[in-house]
Parts: C-alpha cells; sequence; structure tokens
C-alpha cells in the first residue's frame, strides 16, 4: 500500500520523505488554509520535494470552472494531481481532465455508487472518506471493502485512495482490505510505530543493562 501524507506542512513532509515513507501528498482547501500559505507556492514547494502524485484541490462548484482551475494547477508541477469533488459537475470535471492526460483524484466519496461512477469518469484516484463515516456511527471501512470488491469485479484501474484516516488501525485495515493508498496525516503515520509493551520491554532491557555495568561503544 502506497503511503501519502495528508497535509501541507512542508517540515512534516520532509521528515517522513527522508525515511522513505512518502510516495505522495494529499491537501484540500483546509489543509492550505491550515497552513497559512499561498496555495501555489506552498503545493510548488511540496512538488519539488516528493516525486510522487500531489493532490490540489479545486474549488469551483461548476465543471467549467473546476477543469479551468485544475489546468491551472497542473501548471505548478507535472506530478499534480487535480482533486475535483464527487458531484455530478465534479465528474463531468474528472471525465475532461483525464481525457487531457492529468492525474484526476475524486474526493469527498462516500458510497460505493459514488466510486463506480468515478471509476467510469476516468479518475485515477478516488478517496473515501472512511473517518467522516465513522464519526456518523458508520462503518468507514466497510466502503472500502465494497469499493474494493467493485472495481476487482470489473477491472477498473482507478486507485482507491483511502483518506480521512484518523488512526494507525485504520492503516493497517485498509491495507488488510487492499486499498491502493492511504492518505494519512503525519501523526498517525507515525503513531504507527507505537507498541505500550515496545516501550515496557525497551524499559526492562535498559533496566538490566544498567545491572551489567557494560557499554558497547
Ligand atoms: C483527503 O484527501 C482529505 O484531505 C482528508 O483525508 C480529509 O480528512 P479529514 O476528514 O480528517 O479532514
Amino acid at each position: 500500500m502506497k503511503f501519502f501524507v495528508d497535509t501541507a506542512e512542508i517540515d512534516a513532509i520532509r521528515e517522513l520523505h527522508e525515511l522513505g515513507m512518502v510516495d505522495g501528498v494529499t491537501t484540500n482547501p483546509s489543509l492550505i488554509a491550515k497552513s497559512g500559505r499561498d496555495i501555489k507556492e506552498v503545493t510548488k514547494e511540496i512538488c519539488d520535494l516528493v516525486d510522487g502524485p500531489v493532490s490540489a484541490e479545486t474549488v469551483a462548484l461548476d465543471a467549467e470552472g473546476m477543469i479551468a482551475e485544475g489546468r491551472e494547477l497542473k501548471k505548478i508541477a507535472e506530478n499534480i494531481a487535480i482533486k475535483v469533488p464527487l458531484t455530478w459537475d465534479g465528474l463531468k470535471a474528472c471525465k475532461t481532465l483525464s481525457e487531457e492526460g492529468n492525474m484526476v483524484n475524486v474526493t469527498l466519496c462516500f458510497t460505493a455508487n459514488q466510486a463506480l461512477l468515478a471509476a467510469k469518469a476516468g479518475a485515477t484516484f478516488i478517496s473515501p472518506f472512511i473517518g467522516r463515516l465513522d464519526d456518523l456511527n458508520l462503518d468507514g471501512m466497510e466502503l472500502i471493502a465494497d469499493i474494493r470488491e467493485i472495481y476487482d469485479n470489473y477491472g477498473f484501474e482507478t486507485q482507491i485512495l483511502a483518506a480521512s484516516i484518523r488512526s494507525a488501525n485504520h492503516m493497517s485495515e485498509a491495507a488488510k482490505i487492499g486499498a491502493d493508498v492511504a492518505t494519512a496525516p503525519p501523526a498517525v503515520i507515525k503513531a504507527m510505530a507505537n507498541h505500550v509493551l515496545t516501550d515496557k520491554g525497551l524499559d526492562a532491557f535498559l533496566k538490566d543493562w544498567e545491572k551489567t555495568g557494560q557499554t558497547i561503544l
């Protein structure tokens, strides 16, 4: 499973990138607002740092506007994936932008039917939002499984990009189901390394080591 980082914070991307953990980046208007930076400037910096797809999201509501914004965002760098919302106009924009040879990430997907439409419209990525479904007491992971089954039934090449990931468990569950990509905030990716028994075991080893009076260096 590929790891995308869901942030517009350059330092956080750089830290994970140095460890080889970054296959791409996703941003959205809220993340750009949180960064306090100009969208083109910060997105360019991210694209210079990361080779893989960097999603930049349109904000128009009509297909024509999304297409114009998508073409403008694509000028930032070759590895831009244009992100459009899963609305009827978003699907129209997806079709046009995909046919022009752009990577298109269709976002805000909450049903298997929406994912089916995005694949038919030529999306490169479909972004089902797990956490936001879980917030409503629905099963976000079940949606990932449904989309996997449907895409595999018909050989759709659209990649399932599990999004709105809130926990390390979400990452392993998405990987078990076979999501192609998962995008998560840096803190969630780092939390994947944690286990209470690792901390406890390390503590015990170090206490025993102290008793030996030895040093390695
Ligand atoms: C994905 O592309 C979105 O930017 C993101 O995963 C949304 O996550 P949230 O629901 O935690 O805001």
